[in-house]
């Protein structure tokens, strides 16, 4: 088989600032060794997140030239309401201006003390929403979904006898709705089959209790099932997302990332009574409901980036990306949850520094370390992000992994060979890596704002 290339050709580009080891080495100790400090002109491969990082297409920026900026009623939001009901099939389709918006509006709907919300894995910002409001964020991820070792094709899946078993434990009167991420983010951007979804809903639906599909990365885990599960080769992305959404309720989206654009998002909902709440209280943070938090030419770029994500041949160049990443990676002899997930290759940092106890924050260190070494920037998923103490105690997180995530169709595979190079290298040289500690904690969200020095 011949290279899968870049479907695209480049019409623009943003020079790189080259930056040298020593000049990388101070600017990590004076950010406190927190990526989230640190300036993007600063960083020569920007791995942080796969959220509003991608490039657009002309097609994309010919509707942002087309943008119709009407208050209310405009054209950019009609292909935008369009677009998304294509796919989803849902009623109703509220805009916003990112993901977390669709969230807070749905759980300051449905959430209550008392109330408790299920998931494969919630999403920080999912989780941080449900909290918000009192009611208890709960996942269930098949717990071999958590080995980061143990492969399967759809790590991302549910528990459903978990869901069963919450059910009857709380009642379905306490549930006000049921979560199921795809791709699975917060555990190795897994993903989830059909046949999950279809027993999720089966479950969901005996008890009376909605579903809802956080929809972020809906066109990566479509192509997942193609590839993967019997009886789907032969469908286009199209018609597998919509199976998809079919046994859903309703679902959060962020734009940033499967809609292709910079920004953006939307609730979508098909009972009618919850649109009307949902649409009210966006009127309040939001904005009217033909633009929600958007200008026009947003709208009009999010309903191109819609189409454009279905494409077989892009998403083909998507997967295999980033699985080549993770495959170079595994061929080193590095480390990372497997299989690769759909967005971002997961390095497992207890397994590559296994000389740094999680009390010194080994994934941190990493990231430390990758970003000195080759100007790349991570982010840390494990002990800075869910490590507590209790007394003198350290809780440490479950994994302690290290997230490179893609941006779409940003980076040329000679920009990813360079990242293969940069981890190699600094696994050559792992023991020489040292644990970190914090000097300045923060109450909440710490990996946002702490500091750190070497131990
Ligand atoms: N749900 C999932 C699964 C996500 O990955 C994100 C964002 C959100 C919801 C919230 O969307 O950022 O538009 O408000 N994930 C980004 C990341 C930030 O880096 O993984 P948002």
């Amino acid at each position: 088989m011949k290279t899968i290339i870049e479907p695209f050709k480049i019409k623009m580009v943003e020079p790189l600032k080259m930056t040298t080891r020593e000049q990388r080495l101070a600017i990590m100790k004076e950010a406190g060794y927190n990526p989230f400090n640190i300036r993007g002109e600063d960083v020569l491969i920007d791995l942080l997140t796969d959220s509003g990082t991608g490039s657009m297409s002309h097609a994309q920026w010919a509707e942002m030239m087309m943008g119709d900026e009407s208050y209310a009623g405009a054209r950019s939001f009609y292909k935008f309401e369009a677009a998304v009901k294509e796919i989803t099939g849902m009623q109703h389709v509220i805009p916003t201006h990112q993901g977390r918006a669709s969230e807070r509006i749905l759980f300051s709907i449905l959430g209550s003390p008392d109330m408790v919300v299920p998931s494969n894995t919630h999403f920080d910002t999912t989780r941080a929403n449900i909290e918000f409001t009192g009611a208890r964020a709960v996942d269930l991820i098949d717990p071999r979904g958590l080995d980061p070792h143990y492969k399967a094709p759809f790590k991302g899946n549910m528990d459903t006898d978990a869901l069963d078993a919450l059910i009857r434990e709380v009642g379905p009167e306490r549930i006000p709705v049921c979560m199921i991420t795809v791709t699975n983010n917060a555990s190795g951007g897994q993903p989830v089959s059909m046949a999950n979804i279809r027993k999720v809903r089966e479950i969901t639906a005996k008890h009376g209790i909605p579903l809802f599909i956080d929809a972020c990365r809906f066109a990566e885990n479509a192509y997942f099932i193609k590839q993967r599960e019997e009886g789907y080769a032969d469908k286009d992305l199209k018609a597998i997302a919509r199976e998809m959404f079919s046994y859903a309720d309703g679902a959060t989206f962020s734009a940033k990332k499967d809609g292709l654009a910079n920004i953006g998002g939307f609730l979508a909902i098909n009972n009618d009574e919850l649109a009307v709440k949902a649409r009210n209280l966006l009127i309040l943070t939001e904005g009217f409901p033909t633009y929600g938090g958007l200008a026009g030419r947003d709208l009009g770029a999010i309903a191109q980036g819609l189409k454009e994500v279905l494409d077989e041949d892009y998403m083909r160049y998507r997967i295999r990306s980033t699985e080549y990443l993770g495959e170079n990676l595994i061929k080193g002899g590095v480390p990372i949850f497997e299989p690769p997930g759909g967005h971002a290759i997961y390095i497992d940092a207890k397994g590559f520094l296994p000389h740094i106890p999680a009390s010194q924050f080994p994934g941190q260190a990493l990231v430390g370390a990758l970003y000195i070494e080759g100007g790349i920037r991570a982010v840390e998923i494990g002990s800075v992000m869910f490590g507590r103490w209790e007394g003198e105690t350290f809780i440490p997180a479950k994994n302690e992994l290290v997230r490179l995530a893609i941006p779409r169709r940003v980076y040329t595979q000679s920009h990813i060979d360079y990242v293969i190079e940069v981890v190699l290298e600094v696994f050559k040289h792992r023991d020489q890596v040292k644990g970190l500690k914090i000097v300045k904690d923060a109450p909440y969200l710490r990996h946002f704002t702490a500091l750190f020095a070497e131990v």
